[in-house]
């Protein structure tokens, strides 16, 4: 039962003591966060594995959530993700050998020009030390802009990868909506070389598989329903559903948005259902819904991450027995931490 599994999982912990952390990125479950002592969006989530004393790091979340926490904790802390199979489908849409044969392409149709990669924290370690072998760096949701306008300052063009919503957003931000190339690196019909000579931004052609499940349409229906319902939605989503929305903004945004709201306000969440369940739990005195009532905004890669892993994991720490250990090459390494200090400095 979930009374004798939380009784497993504190013992475990009692025994382990300031040896181990948990973090729990807002999407998990409840069963999930109700034991970390972090929640939080990706970024607040690195910096808090940063500030980590514990020689145990573990990461309820997605496994390039875990390869950052490895790369910014201290060589005698180890990362560990309860399940391996916890692997976010939009970093894989962007393999580092698949970027590195566009890159030569990319760069032969402008090449008079400088062109900055710029990778989603929501990437693989090496394609995040490609970036940074190239003068650029690494973003979140909430510092896109920031990381646009220091490439710009550098550079005459942006290659953004993988998220091409979160790329259009940003560049709508900066009023350069007209300036961008797509770059669909699975048809070769679809990588046109005098657009990527004529735009200053390329986008690669990803997506999450949550997010971009959202529509204009549930927000026409949500504000036909309920009237007074505002709308924020995560910036993965498609630009339609943020043009038509109230607010847009990273998970920590969304959290915000709900905790500052007045009793009574309505506020429609267009991000993943977890979010939005715990939003229901934690704020009762706003009436939070989920944007899109029946059809479920649930991460598989996410759902990977069950409470019977996490006691596995702690139960076998506590018996001397490291599991699902997440460890970052060293030649790797280096270069994506200057990836995501140069972000850190924005
Ligand atoms: P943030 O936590 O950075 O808002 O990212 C959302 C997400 O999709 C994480 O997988
Ligand atoms: Fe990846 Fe989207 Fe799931 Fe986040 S919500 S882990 S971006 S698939």
């Amino acid at each position: 039962s979930e009374s004798e599994r939380t009784d497993r999982i504190e013992a475990a912990l009692s025994e382990l003591g300031d040896d181990v952390v948990i973090l729990g990125h807002n999407y998990q479950r409840r069963e999930i966060v109700e034991h970390a002592d972090f929640i939080g969006d990706s970024y607040q989530l690195s910096k808090e594995a940063a500030n980590a004393d514990a020689e145990y790091v573990i990461f309820g979340g997605v496994t390039f959530m875990a390869e950052s926490a490895d790369i910014i904790t201290d060589d005698d802390q180890s990362v560990i993700l309860p399940s391996m199979e916890a692997s976010c489908p939009m970093a894989g849409m962007a393999e580092a050998l698949q970027v590195d044969s566009a890159w030569a392409e990319i760069t032969a149709a402008a090449p008079d020009e400088e062109i900055i990669p710029i990778t989603y924290m929501n990437s693989y370690a090496d394609l995040k030390a490609f970036c940074a072998s190239q003068g650029g760096l690494v973003c979140t949701s909430s510092n896109a802009h920031e990381a646009f306008e220091y490439a710009f300052d550098r550079g005459d063009k942006v290659l953004f990868l993988p998220d091409k919503h979160l790329g259009e957003n940003t560049a709508h931000r900066l009023g350069m909506e007209d300036e961008i190339a797509e770059w669909d690196p699975w048809d070769p019909a679809g990588k046109d070389a005098d657009e990527v000579a004529e735009s200053d931004i390329v986008l690669w052609d990803g997506y999450c598989q949550v997010h971009e499940r959202f529509t204009a349409d549930h927000i026409a229906e949500i504000r036909a329903d309920h009237p007074d319902a505002k709308v924020v939605v995560h910036p993965e989503c498609r630009r339609e559903v943020v043009e038509a929305a109230d607010r847009v903004g990273s998970t920590s945004t969304i959290c915000e948005t709900v905790e500052n709201a007045d009793p009574g306000e309505t506020w429609a969440i267009g991000t993943e259902i977890h979010l939005t369940n715990h939003l229901q739990r934690w704020h009762p005195e706003v009436n939070v819904l989920p944007l899109c009532g029946d059809a479920c905004m649930d991460c598989n890669a996410m759902r990977q991450i069950d409470p019977n892993y996490l006691t596995w994991v702690l139960e076998e720490l506590a018996r001397g027995r490291e599991h699902n250990v997440i460890e970052v090459a060293p030649e790797e390494k280096e270069l994506a931490e200057v990836a995501l200090d140069r972000m850190l400095e924005i």
